[in-house]
């Protein structure tokens, strides 16, 4: 494989990275509208046909975009663990790439500052046992450095970790009945993660080709999986449902079925297998996974 191109693409993504630096807490300053964030038809319960008070739609779509915040942040400290361990253990510290590395870990670091402020600001009640409960803490101590040895799913996993918000914050940044503010962020994070989204999807090839075979069988297997957690379970949380007296997991097992739902999850799929097919790394048959989870 010729990295020449590959590392002219990166060394153009360092000078974007470096020709607009956003700190949101001066550029993305705002605070949240008195008014219902996300409008009754980018609710997740949209379609299930039930009978919600104002107060109670006004509370879920804080509660929804909390779990949505919430999420974001744990992967970002994922990406960033990722990144930091790469770097940490034999990379080449003068190639464009570990400069890429730590300009995406500086932006990073500012959306999660922002997040966390904006966590403050919806002031959720929902518990999320998913993100801090003894099974996230068992499994982040397993999966974590499962992941941490393997760069090509590592990249595979930030694919899908940032092109499923990127679609739903796509959806909220296009709407005119999102709150103003939500519409700010979601364009500010969403300008800067399609930089992250060409790194991976620059960097994924290179590493699949020079990587084990577990790795190559996790982005085959496990990464798809991943992707169906991660889109059902992390974005909008069950226990959000409970917050407005709807039973959790029933709620959310109809939620998961609603054809929208199932509609807006493949699409996700499919530009996460484009962006793997488009590096090459799928040369022959897409595997099922994939294939399953993307509807093609
Ligand atoms: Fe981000
Ligand atoms: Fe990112």
């Amino acid at each position: 494989m010729n990295a020449l191109p590959n590392t002219l693409r990166v060394e153009r993504l360092n000078k974007a990275s470096l020709r607009k630096v956003i700190e949101p807490e001066v550029d993305v300053a705002g605070a949240l509208g008195p008014g219902q964030l996300v409008p009754d038809e980018l609710l997740s319960v949209d379609g299930l046909g039930l009978d919600l008070t104002p107060e109670q739609r006004h509370r879920l779509a804080r509660e929804e975009l909390a779990s949505i915040f919430h999420a974001g942040i744990v992967f970002e400290a994922t990406l960033m663990a990722g990144f930091a361990f790469q770097m940490a253990t034999g990379a080449d510290v003068r190639d464009p790439r570990f400069t890429y590395a730590l300009h995406e870990i500086g932006e990073e670091t500012r959306h999660s500052r922002l997040f966390i402020r904006l966590l403050h600001q919806l002031e959720p009640q929902q518990r999320n046992p998913i993100l801090t409960g003894w099974l996230h803490r068992h499994l982040g101590k397993r999966v974590l450095p499962a992941l941490l040895r393997r760069p090509a799913a590592l990249d595979a996993f930030v694919l899908a970790g940032e092109e499923i918000p990127d679609l739903l914050q796509k959806l909220l940044a296009e709407h005119p009945g999102t709150d103003p503010y939500i519409a700010e962020v979601n364009r500010y994070h969403r300008a800067e993660e399609a930089r992250h989204l060409a790194f991976a999807r620059t960097t994924i090839s290179e590493h699949y080709a020079a990587t084990t075979w577990t790795d190559r069988l996790a982005v085959r297997w496990i990464v798809p999986l991943y992707l169906v957690v991660m889109f059902d379970l992390l974005m909008v949380q069950p226990y959000v449902y409970e917050t407005i007296g709807l039973p959790p997991w029933r709620t959310w097992n109809r939620v998961r079925r609603l054809p929208r739902r199932v509609e807006l999850r493949r699409q996700c799929a499919r530009s996460v297998l484009k962006a793997l097919t488009g590096t090459g790394i799928f040369p022959g048959r897409v595997p099922y996974p994939w294939r399953r989870i993307s509807g093609t």
